[in-house]
């Protein structure tokens, strides 16, 4: 091989580890969710299909069975418990905003992408002012 040959091969390396960095990067990128308006509303087509049936349109729940997610002091200062009750599916008793709840919460069945986008939009409408999870939140929720 001579001088030239071998000159060329290093470029060509080089490219293909700076394409592969330039991949990488882009992948990070994709997997962050953004509050963005679009995703506030993919994150309200997500709770009509599956979570309206229970906590009703406005996220007013239904007394003594369904709590509330508006104005929920349970969602405000127990965000982590409620992605874990949600992931997995609950029937514990709680309490939220002073009044027990024990009735049953099927798992969801949603993926951490769709998790992260239901619960942004939890946390922000119908006058919930409670901040923003990430995928990496949801995902370190175990059982
Ligand atoms: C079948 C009815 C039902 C469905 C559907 C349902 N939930 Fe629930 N949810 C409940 C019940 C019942 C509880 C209380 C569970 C317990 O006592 O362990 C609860 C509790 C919660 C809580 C914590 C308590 C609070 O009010 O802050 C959150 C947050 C929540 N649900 C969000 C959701 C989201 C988001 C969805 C849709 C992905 C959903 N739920 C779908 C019935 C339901």
């Amino acid at each position: 091989m001579n001088k030239l040959n071998l000159l060329f091969l290093v470029f060509v390396f080089f490219l293909l580890a700076c394409n592969g960095s330039e991949k990488k990067a882009e992948k990070k990128s994709v997997d962050r969710i953004e509050m963005s308006a679009v995703n506030i509303e993919k994150g309200g087509e997500l709770y009509r299909a599956k979570c309206m049936n229970c906590h009703m349109q406005k996220g007013e729940g239904i007394a003594k069975f369904y709590p509330p997610l508006a104005n929920s002091d349970y969602l405000k200062e127990n965000t982590n418990e409620a992605i874990r009750m949600v992931k997995f599916g609950s029937n514990k008793p709680i309490k939220v905003n002073g009044e027990k709840y024990n009735s049953l919460m099927p798992s969801s069945g949603l993926t951490d992408k769709e998790l992260v986008l239901v619960f942004n939009y939890i946390l922000n409408s119908w006058g919930n002012d409670y901040g923003q999870i990430s995928i990496e939140e949801v995902e370190a929720v175990k059982r």
